[in-house]
């Protein structure tokens, strides 16, 4: 199968003068087996960089949501506005984890604590159209499209966020385990295509999880956010180095990856290296 990713919400953004930044996530995958919009960003850039790129909200056949933090659900309501267009009163599939609409926090040292959940009512979005699809497993959103559902945690080192909490049994703010977090992958004949959400559930963690669900290693490209950024040096090193073991055709980090890990990742893996910034487009 053939895929075009392009990307309508990260960020930063170079030269495309008219599209638009934020700190968020959005790729819009255009296949033979129907246009998707996986993530939403925001909300703040999606609809001008849609159009910005000529990219047709209405032809979607779906929309796929890597996990409930804002920065990649902030612009459901505004992409169900645009998609319902186009699929005339009908209700528009939404892939996503059941977690989806949990409230969860951000608590940076010495910073206000920051509500992360969807910025949206479940009820607000299913009266502009959104037709959940909650899931907590691996699925095939269509033939050779298929979305992780929660990723097994199995190595030692992918420990995550430390600053990303939620409510614990006892009503208490712990650290969250972004259960929900969850990735595409598309199979080409050259290898799967994976487009990343936050890798919340660890990059490695994923990966792994992947070929051992489709049986195959090959990968032509890796894409989206690594969470490298926000780790201890520890995650950041070990992960660097395990995907080294990994067959990776193409690797595109941002977003969450942020720029000190992103630069040193572009040293580590050369021409198979793309900064994936608003515009980036990869096409197998
Ligand atoms: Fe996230
Ligand atoms: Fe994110």
């Amino acid at each position: 199968m053939s895929v075009r990713a392009t990307v309508l919400c990260e960020n930063a953004v170079y030269g495309n003068i008219g599209a638009i930044a934020e700190h968020g996530w959005s790729v819009w995958l255009e296949t033979p087996r129907g246009e998707f919009l996986f993530d939403t960003g925001q909300g703040k850039g999606l609809l001008n960089n849609a159009g910005f790129f000529q990219k047709d909200l209405t032809a979607a056949k779906g929309v796929l949501i890597s996990h409930h933090h804002s920065d990649h659900t902030g612009g459901l309501l505004d992409a169900m506005k645009a998609i319902r267009g186009g699929l005339s009163g009908s209700g528009v599939p939404i892939h996503a984890h059941p977690d989806l609409f949990k409230d969860s926090f951000r608590t940076d040292k010495d910073k206000p604590r920051r509500h992360i959940g969807v910025p949206h009512t479940r009820s607000v979005l299913e009266a502009a159209g959104a037709d959940f699809r909650l899931e907590t497993g691996w699925r095939e959103v269509e033939e050779g499209i298929f979305m992780t559902g929660e990723v097994p945690r199995k190595s030692s080192y992918e420990i995550g966020d430390q600053n990303l909490k939620h409510y614990g049994e006892a009503e208490e703010l712990v650290v969250d385990p972004i259960r929900d977090d969850q990735t595409v992958i598309i199979d080409t004949e050259e290898g799967l295509f994976v487009v990343l959400g936050c890798s919340h559930a660890g990059v490695i963690n994923i990966l792994t999880y992947i070929t051992e669900k489709t049986g195959k290693s090959r990968f032509h490209t890796v894409m989206g956010g690594t969470h490298l950024g926000p780790v201890e040096e520890d995650q950041i090193s070990k992960s660097i180095a395990a995907l080294h073991e990994f067959d990776i055709g193409r690797i595109g980090v941002s977003h969450c990856t942020g720029q000190k890990v992103a630069a040193r990742m572009a040293a580590e893996f050369g021409e198979r290296f793309f900064f994936c910034s608003v515009g980036s487009k990869v096409e197998v």
